[in-house]
């Protein structure tokens, strides 16, 4: 190879490693990385995946603590009776009725949270838990017969659809027996004080105001309902108030 040939390749290559410094943008793979892994990085923080497992329990299974049940959704059988109804260590409004039983979970659920409650000076009393199939019809026909269908399909379950059915709901009273089962029990202390702290014990306060739409019933700041201190936590801290919402179940007011 002559000298010519050798300083004509040299220039070329001089040239070629100038132009790819100048047009060649600086470490383009590294940069759009960066700046990709930064964005994702940065969606997390402001939008963390909940870890929440809403799959943990069944909603549709009628001894799940997460079972739904609505107009929509009846048990299933309609005549189930959960096997292990206890009569909780509570004060109770009708001793030996058959109300006066809850589920197992639900009966160390109340007992800690009356006992909480009564340190705080607010004496809790079970005015109603497991209702069977044949209790919910006796009590909805008589509602039906005072107040007619239409009324009475907003604050009473059809039997086979009322989650005191589960042994996981419970209708709580004043031991005053003051505004028992009626609205104005969310403006004692007892129903404030009930509102504000059953989630600490897994209960939920089943139909809140507003609600009417996606749940069928009136409020009922008197009516708990168990689910565990998880789904309880949860829901209180995302602000979530229906089982229907938070598990995407429908529900409503019509059968
Ligand atoms: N009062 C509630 C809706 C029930 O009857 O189960
Ligand atoms: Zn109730």
């Amino acid at each position: 190879m002559g000298m010519k040939k050798i300083i004509i390749i040299a220039l070329i290559v001089t040239v070629a490693v100038g132009l790819g410094v100048k047009f060649w943008p600086k470490h383009p793979t590294t940069f759009n990385v960066a700046n990709k892994t930064q964005g994702q990085a940065s969606n997390k923080t402001n939008t963390p995946a909940s870890t929440f497992d809403k799959t943990q329990y069944s909603t549709t299974d009628p001894s799940s603590i997460w079972v739904v049940v609505n107009k929509q959704h009846p048990l299933i059988p309609k005549n189930y009776v959960p096997a292990d109804l206890v009569v909780p260590a509570v004060p109770l409004r009708v001793p030996g009725n058959e109300s006066m039983q809850v589920r197992q979970v639900t009966a160390i659920a109340l007992q800690t949270m009356f006992a909480a409650a009564k340190a705080q000076g607010i004496n809790l009393m079970l005015s109603s838990g497991y209702r069977s199939f044949a209790y919910q019809t006796a009590l909805y026909n008589g509602y039906v017969k005072t107040q007619g269908q239409a009324v009475a399909d907003t604050q009473s379950a059809r039997p086979g659809f009322s989650e005191h059915q589960t042994g996981l709901a419970a209708d709580i009273e004043p031991t005053s027996e003051q505004c028992d089962v009626d609205p104005c029990f969310g403006n004692l202390p007892e129903g404030k004080w009930l509102a504000a702290n059953a989630y600490k014990y897994g209960f939920i306060i089943r139909y809140t105001p507003g609600n009417q739409a996606i749940t069928g019933y009136v409020a009922e700041a008197w009516h708990v309902r168990y689910v565990g201190t998880a789904l309880s936590n949860e829901m209180r801290s995302t602000g979530i108030e229906t089982l229907e919402q938070f598990f995407n179940i429908s529900g409503g007011p019509n059968y």
